[in-house]
């Protein structure tokens, strides 16, 4: 496929309400406690609906809030049609989404189905019996027997939070398959009635007010049927990532325009999470505008660029270089072939962007933060923004020990780990340094409201400890204080629809692409263009100026606005802004 040089003279890049949109994404159990027992609520939520929408975002993606027994915070589903009763009842949800609905604003909710809890209904039937009709709403296979004849599981596939991928069941003497925990088995796609039921939960949700979904891996509901062994990239370990033989697997496409179909007759929102597939070409089948699958996906280019050779917690030092090649290849890819993007850094599995990748010290932690925004939220897409970014909130402090984190996937892998390497101490400690960094739990802790107890997240105790920062990174030293993250970040939404045809209907074009400590682009919609600059260092760099760039009107900056002196630019620490050239400022629509 090749790509058009003016795409959108080609009517390539076709308008959409969803591409103009922002959204807010919340962690119901650590954004808000409206009744004192330590777990965020939907209360608490319908409390800051002002607050949100003071941000300027259009709509709201709530993680899960169905009833589950909560092995992985809400991932793991027992009832579709219930809600959790931590987070509050059906009628919560009502006058959520009505609350939400009289300001203009809509809301996802999280649909996790390539996998239930063990404890639905479905999978209690499925498991009870060979016999049983649910039986083949999951994956079960036979055990294989290895030369000495003991019993293996069916392949070599590793669970992503540790051991195999298998659950033996003696009761029926067969396995299945969980990609997540053993108590979060895979559903089987391939059986046309669970593809029924699961489309019916989704119009269901549907009639029920609901905007649209955020799909929690979706594109893993396709498995290869052979169920063949992973490749083989690590000698050492017994379970494999079999990723090749279930990441947009035989069948997704034709999954995903079923789907795709529902959500486009309701006009819903939709993104899908789309992990281990970096190929642009199989993407665009998924959101190219003609496919009606789905509005966009998040893809894991950027968020895994720091992972090491033995996977997300070993350590790995991510070069500017690849930075501007995955976003230029995502931005100029989507663009020119009737694509669209998700624009993320932060959500609930990833840690907080100015402690991964800049510095959350009390001298640079609000300046990184902006310098993140600007870089994030004036690329072409649809903006996402985590609870918390909005105010540069910090991954959790070094001095807190093990016993603080709360992540299966953290605690398994540190479980694995102790059992595997026990006298390993220098591992044991590279491996601690790497959770600081790249745990979950570093999104998840509480979100602070204010300075008082609990950072006012909660009246009583918390199920989670605050971070220590609260006193100096709150919502209330914010909102309304110029210069605050939170204000900078209600200029770029704000700046984003002001300039609707440049920032989200624009062209995408890396600047001076081998700088190996500026990131800069432009944008551009009919010859009109903005540049946007950012340095990604806590140290001033002089920056050349390309010589067809001027810096005229300046839009948006986290300084006071570039320094410039006979065509060098000192770009100070973490210091970003963006400039619309003025030959071409009086662009009409802007
Ligand atoms: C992706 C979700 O974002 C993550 O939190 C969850 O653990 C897995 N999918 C399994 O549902």
């Amino acid at each position: 496929m090749s790509l058009s040089s003016n795409a959108f003279e080609d009517n390539q890049v076709q308008r959409a309400w969803w591409k103009e949109a922002s959204v807010y994404q919340i962690y119901p159990s650590s954004f808000k406690d409206s009744n004192g027992d330590g777990f965020g609520d939907l209360g608490g939520v319908i409390e800051k609906l002002d607050y949100i929408k003071t941000l300027g975002v259009d709509i709201i993606w709530l993680c899960p809030i169905y009833q589950s027994p909560q092995v992985d915070m809400g991932y793991d589903i027992s009832n579709y049609k219930e809600i959790d009763a931590r987070y509050g009842t059906m009628d919560d949800v009502d006058d959520l989404i009505a609350g939400l609905h009289a300001r203009g604003l809509k809301f996802l909710m999280d649909l996790v189905v390539n996998h239930t809890s063990d404890q639905h209904e479905w999978f209690q039937q499925s498991r009870s019996s060979k016999d049983n009709t649910y039986r083949d709403w999951y994956i079960w296979r036979d055990p294989k027997y290895d030369s000495q004849g003991n019993r293996q599981p069916p392949n070599n596939w590793s669970s992503y939070f540790g051991g195999s991928a298998w659950e033996y069941d003696s009761a029926s003497n067969q396995y299945y398959l969980h990609l997540f925990d053993k108590t979060q088995p895979d559903l089987n796609w391939e059986c046309e009635e669970m593809r029924s039921a699961v489309y019916e939960t989704v119009r269901w949700w549907l009639n029920k007010g609901v905007d649209g979904f955020r799909l929690d891996v979706i594109n893993l509901i396709s498995k290869d049927q052979s169920f063949p062994d992973a490749t083989v990239l690590d000698a050492n370990q017994l379970y494999h990532h079999g990723c090749e033989h279930y990441a947009n697997g035989p069948r997704i496409h034709e999954y995903l325009q079923e789907l795709g179909g529902i959500l486009d007759s309701y006009n819903a929102f939709s993104v899908g999470e789309m992990p281990w597939v970096s190929d642009p070409e199989e993407i665009l089948k998924v959101v190219g505008y003609d496919r009606k699958e789905l509005n966009m996906i998040f893809n894991f280019d950027i968020v895994d660029m720091d992972h090491g050779a033995s996977g997300k917690f070993s350590p790995k030092d991510w070069q500017m270089s690849d930075l501007k090649s995955i976003v230029s290849k995502w931005q100029t890819f989507m663009y020119g072939n009737g694509g669209w993007n998700a624009l993320y850094l932060e959500n609930h599995d990833q840690p907080r962007t100015v402690s991964r990748w800049a510095s959350d010290s009390a001298e640079h932690r609000t300046l990184a933060a902006k310098m993140f925004a600007t870089f994030l939220g004036l690329q072409s897409g649809t903006v996402f923004l985590y609870q918390g970014q909005e105010l540069g909130m910090s991954n959790i402090p070094e001095h807190w020990e093990m016993s603080e984190f709360r992540d299966l996937e953290t605690l398994n892998h540190w479980d694995e780990l102790c059992e595997i390497r026990p006298d390993d101490k220098d591992l044991q400690v590279i491996t601690k340094q790497q959770y600081h960094i790249k745990s979950r739990d570093n999104a998840r802790t509480p979100m602070q409201w204010n300075s008082d107890n609990h950072a006012g997240f909660t009246t009583g105790d918390p199920w989670f400890r605050v971070n220590d920062t609260y006193d100096i990174c709150n919502a209330a030293s914010q909102v309304g204080v110029p210069g605050s993250p939170f204000e900078y970040w209600r200029a770029i939404l704000a700046l984003r629809k002001q300039m609707l045809d440049i920032f989200v209907y624009g062209d995408f074009n890396i600047i001076d692409a081998e700088h190996e400590d500026i990131f800069a682009y432009t944008r551009t919609f009919k010859g009109h263009t903005v540049l946007v600059a950012c340095n990604f260092r806590q140290h001033d760099v002089d920056w050349k100026l390309p010589t067809d760039m001027k810096l005229d009107e300046l839009l948006i900056s986290n300084y006071a606005g570039a320094e410039i002196d006979e065509g060098i630019v000192r770009m100070r620490a973490f210091e970003a802004f963006a400039y619309i050239q003025k030959d071409h400022a009086s662009l009409s629509r802007l």
